[in-house]
């Protein structure tokens, strides 16, 4: 199976049609609609504000009005008016009969600008639904929470150490706050996962011994430069192919499988991390600074090692596949196909799950179902310090692969390198691309052959 993130955005928006799933995800018993923690208080209508109006924005927007009786879209802002306007368009043809009564955003609430953000933040709303590139993450996230709102944030939450740790204070001040975060790792909220996890954490296998996940698919694609767009503007259309925007798409996409590495491993974080990288297939402008494979390998306290494998080139076998290994057997996982299923070492069923990709495409909604029953319930869902972790186990792994460094959980932690330019304008200066060289400083001319920074280059044996 092809497997293209595209492709995930598409189905879930085309298949995920669950009525009143918030009631239904509670069993059908009707809770009392309780203060909501942010702005709102005792609100029946939660009124709902999207940043970011692409493919996983527009999917979003429709889940989230999906979830609940309740709610209504007011605010949206984006970078691109195209981009709102198409998602707008999108929304309103997705909640066909239902658009009238939840799709309310009149022009003086579509905002287009880097700024657009703090307008849908400032617009009356009570949820913030946060979708744009991964750079600006952070900075979102802090605003929304600070205004007292609650929030769904996509994956990644960050692309740079001083990103997760903004992250991690705006996830602390959510829970002092009562506001729910809700993180779009949503393979964490998709039943036959959570099945095999169990499993899994449960000892089916024995102890977790190694993991492997992988993230092997086809390329992104790119967008030719127009007339009149300036290079941010050209960076910014871009955008996963330039790491300063994307994270490269091991922080961008793989995380994904690495959320799963860590699953696997009870959560834990790791000590340190080695990662090989490079870029053999790409070309073009339009790609960037982006490596297109990485392999990364992670080593925890107790000694114990986990792979992580992903690739973006087209014309290779595709592979999005978490391989766990224990002391009494193996657990083989795939969603997509889906595969659910743990052998012993002499290939007997311990346990088999169930699931089907339609189950998978409907994970998109039912992570929103879950947030809204919390927002309801009073008790917001909050995995943000989890979700961190993740997202710097991606991080710290690309910051191993473009220096050819160990790096260690403390280093990517306190890491001072900010990829995100302070000021942000698309007539702004854009950030420089150049592809990282492993054991080269970044602007350095390559070392000669031979040279005491080369001292092997040409020798053999
Ligand atoms: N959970 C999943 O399975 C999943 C699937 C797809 C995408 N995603 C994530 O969702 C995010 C968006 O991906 P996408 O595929 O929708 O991309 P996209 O390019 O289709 O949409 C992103 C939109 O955000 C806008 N934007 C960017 N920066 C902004 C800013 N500062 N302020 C306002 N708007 C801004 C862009 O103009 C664009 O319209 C990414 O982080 C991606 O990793 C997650």
């Amino acid at each position: 199976m092809e497997i293209t993130r595209r492709s995930f955005v598409s189905t879930a928006l085309t298949t995920a049609v669950v009525a009143q799933p918030a009631l239904a995800a509670l069993g059908g018993v009707l809770l009392p609609r309780m203060a909501s923690g942010a702005s709102s208080g005792v609100n029946a209508k939660l009124r709902i504000g999207l940043i970011g109006c692409g493919g996983r924005g527009t999917g979003a927007a429709v889940q989230a009005l999906r979830a609940d009786p309740d709610l209504v879209l007011v605010a949206m802002g984006d970078v691109f008016k195209d981009r709102l306007d198409a998602s707008l368009a999108g929304i309103t043809e997705e909640m066909g009969e239902r658009a009238a009564a939840t799709v309310q955003v009149p022009p003086e609430k579509r905002f287009v600008g880097f700024d657009s953000y703090q307008k849908v933040i400032d617009a009356g709303v009570d949820v913030v639904l946060i979708c744009g590139y991964p750079g600006f993450r952070p900075m979102q996230l802090e605003a929304a929470i600070k205004a007292g709102k609650h929030v769904f944030a996509e994956k990644p939450l960050a692309v740079d150490g001083p990103g997760i740790r903004s992250v991690l204070a705006s996830t602390k001040l959510a829970k002092e706050k009562n506001l729910a975060l809700l993180v779009g790792f949503c393979w964490r909220h998709n039943p036959g996962m959570k099945a095999a996890f169990e499993q899994v954490l449960g000892g089916t296998i024995g102890e977790v011994a190694n993991v492997h996940t992988t993230y092997l698919t086809s390329t992104l694609s790119k967008r030719p430069r127009q007339p009149g767009w300036s290079d941010m503007e050209f960076q910014m259309r871009n955008w996963w192919h330039h790491v300063w925007i994307s994270g490269d798409h091991i922080v961008e996409q793989a995380v994904h499988s690495i959320d799963r590495l860590a699953w696997a491993m009870g959560d834990l974080t790791p000590t340190k991390v080695i990662c090989l990288g490079g870029r053999a297939a790409r070309t073009g402008v339009e790609s960037g600074d982006s490596y297109d494979h990485f392999a990364a390998t992670y080593e925890y306290a107790d000694g114990r090692r986990a792979q992580h494998t992903t690739r973006q080139i087209d014309h290779c076998p595709s592979d999005n596949s978490d391989y766990i290994y224990g002391t009494r057997g193996r657990c083989t996982i795939n969603g997509w196909a889906p595969l659910y299923e743990c052998r012993d070492y002499k290939g007997a069923v311990l346990w088999k799950g169930t699931g089907s990709a339609e189950e998978a495409s409907k994970m998109y909604q039912f992570e929103h179902d879950a947030l809204f029953a919390s927002i309801r319930a009073g008790k917001p869902m909050n995995d943000g310090e989890r979700s961190a972790n993740s997202c710097l186990m991606a991080i710290m792994a690309r910051t191993a692969a473009f220096t050819g460094q160990t790096v260690t959980w403390e280093q990517a932690m306190n890491s001072t390198e900010a990829l995100v330019p302070a000021t942000l304008s698309m007539n702004a200066p854009a950030p420089v691309v150049q592809v990282a060289v492993p054991g080269r400083k970044p602007g350095a001319a390559a070392p000669a052959a031979g040279s005491p920074e080369m001292p092997f280059a040409g020798r053999r044996g």
